[in-house]
């Protein structure tokens, strides 16, 4: 009998010299072995896909479920996750389609072109205010995550005189400190809040999600909770992923200069730069993780029902049977529209055109506004969250 070879260990660490890359071995089994088991934790060993076309298969197929709770589910935890409902990409059809109808009107390319005056505006104010400040200071602290959080403030109606407050409730949620109990009590108390805030709606309504979320409480299509949970996913999942992208792509435009005017030559080209960044860093480097609920053949390699998946798609977007020389930085790079960084199928990014609107507002507007900016430390001095859902720095030193 052939040996039979390890099962690799399913790891996020990345070298010292190359924190922007995906981990190199994973290139290697993309390479050999593109659908291979690898250990997760004691008695979990799911399925890892690295290729770009098997990961759209599996990301677009209905045989697979996105419920962390289904028996098999490639769970970094031991235990049930707690999950309601308004958390919806942790649910399959139809709960996950009732609740994600609810808010996709919000996110259409009219309602996102108006709430860009707001994202311009509250770039300039936190971009004046950092730019008071003298020595090297944080730019997640002062500029990546407190933008995304008061964009969310707009687009939710959270009343001016509440931002600080529902910053501060926010903080453990996004905290890759802070533990599973701690997240889930941060959830809770910002969904509190939120319940309150749908109720006071209904008397003072505004043109804002909370507002329209309580129409359709009203309706019956959903409940006050239901309404208030889907409040604090949304500041959940757009917060720490455009975070993390403003300051990653920071530092990796400052390791490319030459490749900064394209950012800067006009909305067409700042929309295929920012795609492309989106591509480069693929910042989701947990993998999407799913779960077979039937037999089904991929790339020619058969997942029982109740088998995990991960799919890499840090790996993915940068398979070279898909993207040229994709381990390059390329901000004119026709095609690069087509990475998985926001997944694909039918839990694809509910919010990526805002995503996209505010990388396309806020990169151009930091290099205009700072073009003597640099980061204040050697690049060995940044600790990069390793093994996080979302990759990023814990801070970023900078000055100009
Ligand atoms: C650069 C920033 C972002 C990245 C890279 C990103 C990435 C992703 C990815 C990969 C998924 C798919 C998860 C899966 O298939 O299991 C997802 C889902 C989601 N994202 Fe984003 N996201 C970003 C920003 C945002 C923003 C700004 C919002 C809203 C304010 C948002 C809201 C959502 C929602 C609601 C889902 C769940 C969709 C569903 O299950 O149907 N995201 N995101």
């Amino acid at each position: 009998m052939p040996p039979t070879s390890p099962t690799p260990a399913f790891v996020l660490a990345r070298p010292k010299d190359a924190p922007l890359a995906p981990p190199p071995q994973f290139a290697d089994l993309r390479e050999k072995s593109p659908i291979t088991r690898v250990t997760l934790r004691e008695g979990l060993s799911p399925w890892l896909v690295t290729r770009w076309e098997d990961a759209r298969a599996v990301l677009g197929s209905p045989a697979f479920s996105s419920d962390p709770n289904h028996p098999g589910a490639p769970n970094d935890r031991e235990g049930r996750m707690r999950s309601p409902r308004g958390f919806f990409a942790n649910h399959d059809d139809p709960v996950h389609a009732t609740m994600r109808r609810t808010l996709t009107r919000e996110f259409m390319v009219k309602r996102i072109a108006a709430l860009r005056p707001a994202v311009a505006r509250l770039t300039d104010e936190l971009l004046t205010a950092m730019s008071e400040l003298s020595g090297p200071v944080d730019l997640v602290e002062h500029f990546a995550l407190p933008l995304p959080s008061l964009v969310i403030c707009e687009l939710l109606g959270v009343p001016y005189e509440d931002h600080a407050f529902f910053q501060e409730q926010s903080k453990p949620l996004v905290d890759q400190k802070a533990t599973a109990e701690e997240t889930w009590q941060a959830f809770a108390n910002l969904s509190e809040y939120l319940l309150e805030l749908v109720r006071t709606k209904r008397t003072t309504p505004g043109d804002d999600v909370l507002t329209r979320l309580a129409e359709q409480v009203d309706e019956g299509v959903i409940t006050d909770q239901d309404a208030a949970d889907l409040g604090a996913f949304l500041l959940f999942a757009g917060h720490e992923t455009t975070a993390n992208m403003i300051t990653l792509s920071t530092i990796t435009l400052l390791q490319h200069p030459d490749q900064i005017p394209h950012l800067l030559a006009g909305p067409d080209q700042v929309a295929v730069a920012v795609d492309e960044l989106l591509r480069y860093l693929t910042i989701v480097h947990f993998g999407l993780r799913r779960t077979a609920v039937e037999d089904v053949t991929i790339g020619g390699v058969t997942i029982r029902a109740g088998e995990g998946v991960i799919i890499s798609i840090n790996v993915a977007n940068r398979d070279p049977e898909f993207f040229n020389a994709p381990d390059d930085l390329d901000l004119e790079r026709a095609g690069a529209r087509q990475h998985l960084a926001f997944g694909y199928g039918i839990h694809q990014c509910l919010g990526q055109p805002l995503a996209r609107a505010e990388l396309q507002i806020v990169l151009p507007e930091l290099f205009r506004r700072l073009p003597d900016l640099r980061i204040a430390v050697p690049m060995e001095e940044i600790s990069f969250k390793q093994d996080t859902a979302v990759y990023g720095v814990l801070e970023l030193p900078v000055t100009w």
